[in-house]
């Protein structure tokens, strides 16, 4: 696939940005930005960020973090809580705004002019108190990813429900294996403990009729038998259509099997379809995506919402320079960069129609409903509290996976653990 970049046009655009939100490079400051990284991450970030480099003679420096969400977060806390001046910028998880806003700077009077560019649901999930403490630079919704030939070959439909997966991915995982393909599993999913497993679960749940473990008033509502049978479903997987080791799996051990041909689905999120699509690798053009499925006797599915924001920090030495550059990362340039190179959905309700996106990253005009629907986890009810009942949670659901315990139980548990904590 090509990517085009159109960085005459882009370095103008970031000169423009540089000059309406007020920040003059009087002196060169060296920007530290702290975010995780997976896929091509680190080397897309470069490319996003060099027409703001050159417009403002200023440079970045991004250090890269674990991949895993909870890593990063923990990693966050002692920084801020340590009121560490040498980062700028943190790129921020969607659901972590109610939890790090009092160590982020205020951007609502910075991002006036843009902020009504994006969708307002996601300025929303990072405004705190009034506080607007990050802005998006990409959204996420997940995909089931099908292989077409494999389906093909084997005479199977896309699955719409889990049930259906589960025997459509045996079969196929059979008939392969007949066939001397020793390598090829059905499914591969993120069942880690870490809040990747928090968004498959709640997809499973959610789906299944099971209801969103805390719901949007503060119902705990994750000890029912819907979620029971959604939970025990998934674990029936490992070891037959998943490896034994998807219990320890992240996004990028998925994505490692998937690219290699070694799977015929796979739960992710979309940036796996831009790097999936590179000429390098075996399902290159020889995948789809769909939403994913529903439990059997329901009828919407559910995607967990995700994504990513870039907040600065209060203890910034360089804060001008290190807003001027938030917004830059949050701005229809730098989003449509990201979009072609990276395939991350933007929060420009205006990139939905962009024509060079549409060609060369079709799934992203395909996935603005499926974002638009997406679950939210439950951080808003639960605020401060949020990542110790995502920790409860896929605690739970990760015994469960790992046959420690029925699902029964283990919900039974739950409940009575979010009821101490949260009462
Ligand atoms: C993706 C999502 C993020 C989520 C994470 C879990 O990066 O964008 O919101 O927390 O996956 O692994």
């Amino acid at each position: 696939m090509t990517i085009t970049v159109k960085s005459a046009m882009m370095r103008t655009t970031a000169a423009a940005a540089v000059a309406a939100f007020g920040a003059t490079a009087v002196a060169a400051d060296e920007i530290t930005y702290v975010s995780g990284a997976v896929g091509n991450a680190v080397e897309d970030f470069k490319t996003i960020v060099a027409p703001w480099e050159e417009a403002t003679g200023h440079t970045v420096t991004l250090v890269p973090m674990p991949s895993s969400t909870t890593d990063q977060f923990g990693q966050y806390r002692l920084w801020l809580a340590a009121g560490n001046g040498d980062i700028d910028l943190y790129q921020t998880d969607v659901i972590w705004a109610p939890q790090l806003a009092d160590h982020f700077v205020d951007l609502t009077d910075a991002a006036a002019d843009i902020a009504g560019l994006h969708f307002p649901s996601i300025i929303e999930s990072q405004t705190v108190d009034g506080k607007l403490v990050a802005l998006p630079i990409f959204t996420d919704a997940p995909a089931l990813y099908y292989r077409t030939d494999l389906l093909e070959k084997h005479g199977a439909d896309v699955p719409t429900t889990w049930e259906e997966l589960t025997a459509t991915a045996q079969m196929i995982q059979d008939a392969e294996r007949a066939e001397g393909d020793d390598d090829i599993w059905g499914f591969v999913w993120q069942g880690n403990a870490y809040e990747g497993l928090t968004c498959d679960a709640l997809e499973w749940v959610k789906s299944s009729g099971g209801g969103q473990i805390i719901e949007p008033d503060g119902t705990i509502s994750i000890n029912n038998e819907n979620a029971i049978a959604a939970i025990e479903l998934a674990a029936s997987w490992v070891g037959t259509i998943s490896p034994e080791g998807v219990i320890s799996y992240q996004e990028e051990d998925a994505r490692g099997v998937w690219q290699t041909g070694n799977a015929v689905f796979m739960r992710n999120w979309p940036y796996a379809y831009g790097l999936g699509n590179g000429e390098d690798f075996a399902v290159a053009g020889l995948f789809g995506v769909t939403t994913l499925p529903t439990g059997q006797g329901h009828d919407t599915s559910a995607a967990t919402l995700g994504g990513w924001n870039v907040a600065v920090s209060k203890y910034s030495d360089s804060q001008d320079a290190a807003i001027s550059l938030a917004i830059y990362l949050a701005s229809e340039e730098a989003q449509k960069t990201r979009a072609l190179v990276a395939s991350n959905l933007p929060t420009i309700i205006s990139l939905y129609e962009d024509a060079d996106i549409a060609e060369q990253q079709p799934i992203i005009p395909q996935w603005k409903d499926v974002f638009l629907q997406a679950v939210p986890r439950p951080s808003a009810p639960t605020r401060q509290d949020y990542n110790e009942v995502s920790t409860l949670f896929f605690s739970a659901v990760h015994s469960v996976l790992s046959g420690n315990e029925d699902a029964a139980t283990a919900l039974a548990d739950l409940e009575l653990d979010l009821e101490d904590l949260l009462e």
